[in-house]
């Protein structure tokens, strides 16, 4: 058994000092290269977190280092490529949201996965913390009744300068719009408290940024369970706030936060005549936020000891086949898609490329 991981990573752009700080908060981790195709993005990394060696690329990378574990940090649409790359070489995978650029190159990632013998974890640090857990498991012992209706708003601001990045705002590169690249986060934690889909029926709006994706979308959703969400995601709104509601026979079960959750930022409201019940709901004592520390762990632990991914990590199609099927809706007209149409449908496993409606004025 592995008793220490050796770490990689490509791509030293932002989240990726997330993923630096979290190898370096694990006891039995160290992250020991680097690499980017911008070297002097790599070395001021490496600089920064005190890694060994850079790399010019990932192959040089994995033929020199042989690395336990990669961690993707690249933009979508190097993904795919890369962990199959990574899987070739022997090596685990740690991949950014969202995990690839369409429910095809998923698919083809974890079929590598599976020949190869190695894991793929993919990061939606919303599922983690102490909060999400609770809340989840009292969902699924039915504490609260049967879920009915939910609400689901990620309303965040990118001005114009976030999407002058060349990569961002384009079908080919990005993958999507803020459906894809914002609202997933959210809509990965709403499907991680209330499981399968059952229905989505989208729409996409260009607002005001020039962009080739949508910067802004609406959708309901409808859960296997009996639940109906509706879901806004915007990336045109300046005071920003990531929330879901959900009420249940029981309760109102909210959090409101932006980027990370602790249990301030959650309640469990009773409805009338469940108040004595409602103290069994109560936050467990001890407190973790989400992050990505608390998944890198997670996954690293399982990892070293052999045991299977923790669910904060796997099923990353979840979410990713509610967010394809918003675009596939849009395509559409709006119409209805449920997974059977998304799983047999003649374009939107392949790219999530829609018609976008522009409201700007003069457009
Ligand atoms: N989980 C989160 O909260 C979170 C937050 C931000 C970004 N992300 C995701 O992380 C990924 C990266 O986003 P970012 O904001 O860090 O982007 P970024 O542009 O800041 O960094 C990307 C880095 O990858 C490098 N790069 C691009 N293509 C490459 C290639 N083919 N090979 C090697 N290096 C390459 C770039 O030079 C850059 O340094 C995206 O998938 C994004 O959606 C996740």
């Amino acid at each position: 058994m592995t008793t220490s991981l050796r770490c990689a990573l490509v791509g030293t752009g932002a989240v990726a000092n997330l993923h630096a700080l979290a190898v370096a908060a694990h006891p039995r981790a160290d992250l020991v290269a680097v690499t980017d195709h911008t070297r002097s993005a790599a070395d001021a990394f490496a600089e920064r977190y005190d890694v060994p060696a850079v790399y010019d690329d990932l192959d040089g990378l994995l033929a020199a280092e042989d690395p336990d574990v990669v961690l993707i940090c690249t933009p979508p649409g190097a993904h795919r490529g890369q962990t199959i790359t990574v899987f070739a070489a022997g090596a685990h995978v740690v991949v950014e949201k969202p995990p690839a650029s369409s429910l095809a190159e998923l698919d083809e990632m974890r079929a590598a996965a599976v020949a190869a013998d190695r894991e793929l974890a993919v990061v939606f640090q919303q599922r983690t913390g102490t909060a999400a857990a609770h809340v989840r498991r009292l969902l699924h012992d039915g504490a609260l009744g049967r879920p009915l209706i939910a609400t689901c708003e990620t309303l965040w601001y990118r001005g114009t300068d976030y999407f002058a990045v060349p990569w961002r705002g384009k079908w080919a590169t990005e993958g999507g719009g803020t459906t894809l690249g914002h609202g997933i986060h959210q809509l990965d934690l709403l499907a991680f408290l209330l499981g399968d889909w059952a229905t989505v029926r989208g729409e996409l709006w260009r607002l005001d940024r020039e962009t080739e994706t949508e910067d802004a979308s609406t959708a309901t959703v409808t859960f296997a369970s009996g639940v109906v969400a509706q879901v806004t995601t915007s990336a045109v709104s300046p005071r920003e706030v990531s929330a879901i509601r959900i009420d249940t026979q029981k309760a109102t079960i909210t959090v409101e936060h932006l980027y990370g959750h602790g249990h301030d930022n959650w309640s469990i409201s009773p409805a009338p005549g469940f108040e004595e019940e409602s103290a069994a709901w109560a936050f467990p004592q001890n407190e973790e936020r989400s992050d990505h520390g608390p998944l890198l762990r997670d996954v690293f632990d399982a990892l070293l000891d052999g045991t299977p991914l923790p669910d904060t990590a796997t099923a990353p199609a979840r979410s990713f086949e509610i967010v394809a099927a918003i675009y596939a809706s849009a395509a559409a007209g709006g119409a209805p898609i449920t997974p059977s149409d998304l799983a047999n449908h003649p374009t939107h496993r392949q790219s999530f490329a829609s018609p976008v409606t522009d409201l700007r004025p003069g457009r």
